[in-house]
């Protein structure tokens, strides 16, 4: 696998299972299976969230699906398949995402993670995301999570000068 042959794509209504499954058995293991495919469809047809697939040719390696609000934007899940991490799948993935939400103009990007993980955690950090609370309880009771944030400008109405910071490049 080259990082070059990974492509990004909006999820399709038949991605909906193995998303589900990825979310099963990488992220809820343990807690028992609450983003059926069902669900993830659901998250799917819903306009103010965006499903994003990583593809290596025609298999789906990784995916994130992310709410986005009035001025802060949620994090729902996020996984790449254990044969391809530690390529930048999770970071392309997350860039995608983070580009978005900042040209969109929200303030913020809100996340949980079960506090046993590690490896997530330090993929948060890399990727500009700070620890702010610990919930117990927050996994049905069983396990407690960390928030994190990442700021992505100063909250609070956009300024009438505002521009999107992608567009501020060119
Ligand atoms: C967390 C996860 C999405 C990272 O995906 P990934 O594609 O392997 O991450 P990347 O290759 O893009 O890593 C980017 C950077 O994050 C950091 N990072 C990623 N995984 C790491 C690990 N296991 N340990 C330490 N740092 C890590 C590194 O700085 C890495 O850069 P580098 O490889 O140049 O050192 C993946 O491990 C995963 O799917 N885990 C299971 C599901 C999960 O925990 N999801 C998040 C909570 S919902």
């Amino acid at each position: 696998m080259t990082a070059t042959a990974i492509t990004l794509r909006i999820a399709q209504r038949d991605d909906a299972q193995a998303i589900a499954l990825m979310s099963r058995d990488l992220i809820e293991a343990g807690l028992g299976w609450k983003y059926e495919p069902e669900r993830i469809r659901r998250a799917m047809n819903d306009r103010e969230t965006v499903t994003l697939v990583a593809c290596d040719r025609s298999q789906l390696v990784g995916f994130a699906i992310m709410e986005f609000g009035e001025e802060r934007a949620h994090l729902v899940l996020l996984a790449v398949r254990p044969s391809h991490r530690r390529h930048s799948v999770g970071r392309r993935l997350i860039e995608w995402l983070v580009d978005s939400v900042a040209t969109a103009g929200l303030a913020s990007i809100h996340l949980e993670l079960r506090s046993s993980n590690e490896a997530a955690r330090a993929f948060y950090r890399a990727m500009g995301f700070t620890e702010t609370i610990l919930v117990p309880g927050y996994y049905r009771g069983k396990e407690s999570a960390t928030r994190m944030v990442r700021v992505l400008r100063v909250p609070g109405p956009l300024p009438f000068n505002w521009r999107p910071p992608t567009l501020d490049k060119k």
